[in-house]
């Protein structure tokens, strides 16, 4: 797909079948997270690929948790999850003492978000789980995520084949100022 229409088709998608994307689908979408650029070559990102629903739940409570009441209105609804139930979640987990650090992972998630799309896979970037990495099990949870030492959470992108539909969001003319 060209990639200007790959762009313009991407959307946050909130509604996943249980079906799990293909092995090989999955190796193209984080090798375009890999492929991604970052300052001076860094490459300060880890990624934890997880297929483990349990783990997701674990990962859902404990966010929920810490951001108790005040977080979200959408937890009152039972069947919320951060993660919107997606067969498979990334973790991006980031060089702690690096400054690019958040750039560069942002980078790389949207990468392979737009792989996605062009691959035919449903994803939405998340960062609701970062308060499960700022509580109790923070180091409970990054131990089974596998972030490595000198690493924290940064974003995630949840994957999976999607089933919602939603117009493109406003494009605001005035973040754009033109200087001749
Ligand atoms: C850094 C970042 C964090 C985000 N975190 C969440 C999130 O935790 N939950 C969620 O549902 N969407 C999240 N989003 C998706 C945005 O809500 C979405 O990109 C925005 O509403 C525009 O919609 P679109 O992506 O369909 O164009 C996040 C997006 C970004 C870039």
């Amino acid at each position: 797909m060209d990639v200007l229409q790959t762009i313009s088709n991407r959307r946050s998608h909130r509604v996943y079948k249980a079906e799990q994307l293909p092995e090989e689908v999955l190796t193209l979408i984080l090798t375009a997270g890999l492929q991604s650029p970052s300052a001076r070559n860094r490459q300060p990102w880890h990624f934890s690929v997880v297929q483990n629903a349990e783990l997701i739940q674990k990962v859902h409570d404990e966010a929920a948790k810490v951001m108790g009441k005040g977080g979200s209105p959408r937890f009152a609804d039972p069947d919320f999850q951060i993660f919107y139930h997606a067969p498979t979640v990334v973790f991006l987990f980031g060089e702690k003492d690096f400054p690019w650090t958040d750039v560069d992972c942002g980078i790389a998630v949207e990468n392979m978000a737009l792989a996605a799309e062009g691959l035919g896979i449903g994803s939405v970037i998340l960062g609701l789980p970062k308060p499960a990495f700022q509580g109790d099990k923070a180091d409970e949870l990054r131990a089974k995520l596998q972030c490595p030492e000198g690493y924290d959470f940064v974003i995630a992108l949840a994957l999976g084949y999607s089933t919602d539909m939603k117009d493109a969001h406003d494009l605001r003319q005035e973040k754009i100022s033109r200087i001749r």
